[in-house]
């Protein structure tokens, strides 16, 4: 295993240290949630302590120091995935709310009838139905990257599908339900040659490895904070200026707009535009300290460990007589998704939960992934720097023990 100092790290994280049905926790749910360092519990309630004030729009003491830490937590997460500026750093509630906000505002000032809008079949719920929505609303058309029985996506497909109707390409970096990591720079350079632009779902890929949006070359990229061992409730939308620039706000209010009257109202800049509001100041200070944790750490050597228990647990579960795993990528991150013959997941969950061992049962918020593995639900094993092959060993026995039960 590569150099990895997994029980240092383990005691960054005060959660894992607890015993569930009087075992020892193993959390394997990392992909819905990952856990958070104290550094992160300590900086977010630093803030609620010590320095809680609006934001943006105090003169007094308490509010530009706020305002201060705040947009300190902004320049952190640009030099993060390496945005150009940090106006181009939108804080949102999390991707959910990210990728809502670019289809709507995207699709308002650039979709027309008969266009097109490329999503693929492994996305998150999050990354279809914003565009579903937006092309009922213009007359546009959403169109679909199909997937091989790997689960990757068929790259021959996708470069038949751009034309000059397509206007956006929507697609996830690492697939929630099956952990395939998409080839998204060359998919990015392709629809490029079309002039079209690409909005990545990173919401499983930020948490496993460096990313760097202008290597990329993407022109939204869109993240959670508590799947990158931040707090709920805060998350960021990346776009490139020149893209965010033209599109309208996504929501109206306070602290978005240059001047008000009854005659008209002009909009402030970015990145306020996108703003409206009140923001969740305290969880987005946190996010800037979970970028902090993970600068903290050799997020490279992190990366390496964590596929490498992938690859030990996808061996440990596929020697498993029964248990067959949903998604053999060549290229994937930190998800096992599995079933074991017909055993419900969620009973494979329940029972796996009585050994202390957290995962997670169910469609994934992925329901075309389900239908296309012509599986109800799968039972999801996803991982963090902070499991150990220990952790997999324990799942592998309780995954042996859930054949017992049911034999
Ligand atoms: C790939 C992917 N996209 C979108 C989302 C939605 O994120 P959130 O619920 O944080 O808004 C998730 C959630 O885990 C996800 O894994």
């Amino acid at each position: 295993m590569t150099n990895w100092d997994v029980e240092k790290i383990r005691r960054d994280f005060p959660v894992l240290s607890q015993t569930v049905n009087g075992k020892p926790l193993v959390y394997l749910d990392n992909s819905a949630s990952s856990q958070v360092p104290q550094s992160v519990i300590d900086r977010t309630s630093k803030y609620l302590r010590e320095e809680h004030s609006n934001v943006h729009r105090g003169v007094h003491y308490l509010s530009q120091h706020a305002t201060t830490a705040y947009e300190a937590a902004r320049e952190k997460i640009k030099r993060f995935i390496n945005a150009k500026e940090a106006k181009e750093c939108i804080f949102v509630r999390g991707t959910t709310e990210g990728l809502n906000l670019v289809a709507y505002s995207f699709s308002k000032k650039f979709i027309n009838e008969g266009d097109e809008m490329l999503v693929s079949q492994m996305e998150h719920h999050s990354n279809i139905i914003p565009w579903q929505i937006a092309a009922e609303e213009h007359g546009a058309m959403v169109r679909v990257i199909p997937m091989n029985d790997r689960g990757e996506l068929v790259i021959e497909e996708y470069d038949k599908l751009l034309n000059e109707r397509t206007k956006i390409v929507a697609v996830a970096h690492v697939s929630n339900s099956l952990g395939t990591i998409n080839p998204i720079k060359e998919m990015i350079a392709t629809a490029h040659k079309f002039g079209v632009p690409v909005c990545v779902d990173a919401a499983q890929s930020v948490p496993h490895f460096p990313v760097d949006v202008q290597d990329l070359d993407c022109d939204f990229f869109v993240f959670s904070g508590h799947t990158m061992f931040g707090p709920t409730g805060s998350g960021i939308l990346y776009g490139k200026k020149e893209w965010l620039g033209k599109m309208p706000p996504y929501q109206t209010g306070g602290g978005m707009i240059r001047t008000v009257s009854f005659e008209g109202t002009t909009f402030a800049g970015l990145p306020d535009k996108f703003e409206a509001g009140t923001p969740a100041i305290a969880a987005g200070i946190g996010l800037g300290a979970a970028v902090d944790y993970i600068n903290s750490i050799d997020f490279e050597a992190a990366a390496a460990y964590e596929h490498e228990l992938l690859e030990y647990a996808t061996q440990r579960l596929s020697d498993i007589p029964g248990v067959k795993i949903i998604g053999t990528a060549t290229n994937k991150a930190s998800v096992l998704s599995f079933t074991i013959d017909d055993i419900h997941p969620h009973d494979i969950g329940t029972i796996l939960d009585q050994e202390g061992i957290a995962v997670r049962a169910g469609h994934h918020c992925a329901q075309p992934v389900m239908e296309f593995f012509d599986v109800p639900a799968t039972a999801r094993a996803s991982f963090a720097f902070y499991n150990t092959c220990k952790e997999v060993d324990k799942l592998a026995d309780a995954v042996q023990k859930v054949i017992e039960v049911f034999a």
